[in-house]
């Protein structure tokens, strides 16, 4: 879930109707990642990506994104990089389906071609993730804890990865650039590092966004440019 902080009002009244879960509407091409084993819960992820060009047509409000998702689909940590209708944001976010509850952190703006580094760290004495939000071009950076969720005394485990582009424009209010790769992309379950188990699919089919496994460490994610 991608949600702009003037919005949350709106999305509570949503949410408060139906139960959802993730992958959520809005969500265009994305790439789900798992354990091949099936066991254990992540404790770490990195990736890097860039910042992609102006939209050659203001006003949307759309990002890409990786994140870490409970087992269940309904919490989501994620560092997000939105386009906000004139300007690139970088930012740390958590979204909870139940009882629904949106965090974002204090965000920071970012320019075209900038390399950006987020990565998500387990701490096992407090049962928390760390959230490492970075703009390598200027050094900037947000760090955030965000507690695990408890559902019927356990804490809930998060054992999925998300890569995704998210929010329906029309498509040339996307990036000229037609793409977004991110890259050099670690995910460690139980301290392990891992190869996951990538499949690629689209919530709402716009723009031809789609999601391509590159390789093991690579994801690219593509759409048309013109209606
Ligand atoms: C991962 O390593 C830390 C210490 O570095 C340890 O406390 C923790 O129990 C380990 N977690 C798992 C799931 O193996």
């Amino acid at each position: 879930m991608l949600v702009p902080s003037a919005a949350l009002l709106l999305l509570l009244a949503v949410a408060g109707c139906a139960v959802a879960q993730d992958p959520a509407e809005g969500w265009l091409g994305y790439a789900k990642g798992v354990n091949p084993s099936g066991e254990g819960i992540i404790t770490y992820i990195e990736a890097k990506w860039r910042v992609g060009s102006n939209p050659r047509r203001g006003g949307a409000f759309f990002s890409p994104w990786f994140g870490i998702e409970t087992s269940d689909n309904l919490n989501l940590i994620q560092p997000v990089n939105p386009w906000t209708g004139n300007q690139w944001q970088i930012y740390n976010e958590y979204f909870q389906w139940v009882p629904t509850h949106n965090y974002n952190s204090e965000a920071h703006v970012v320019r075209p071609g900038d390399v950006l580094f987020g990565s998500v760290s387990y701490n096992p004495s407090k049962n928390s993730y760390t959230v490492f939000h970075k703009d390598m071009n200027d050094g900037w950076s947000v760090t955030t804890e965000i507690p695990v969720q408890r559902s019927g005394g356990d804490y809930k485990k998060y054992t999925i990865v998300y890569f995704v582009f998210e929010k329906e424009w029309d498509c040339d209010q996307y990036p000229p650039d037609g793409e977004v790769t991110f890259y050099d992309i670690k995910v460690q379950y139980n301290n392990q590092t891992v190869s996951p188990q990538w499949t690629t699919a689209y919530v709402d089919d716009v723009c031809n966004n789609r999601a391509h496994i590159v390789d093991e460490s690579t994801i690219k994610i593509t759409w048309d440019t013109t209606n």
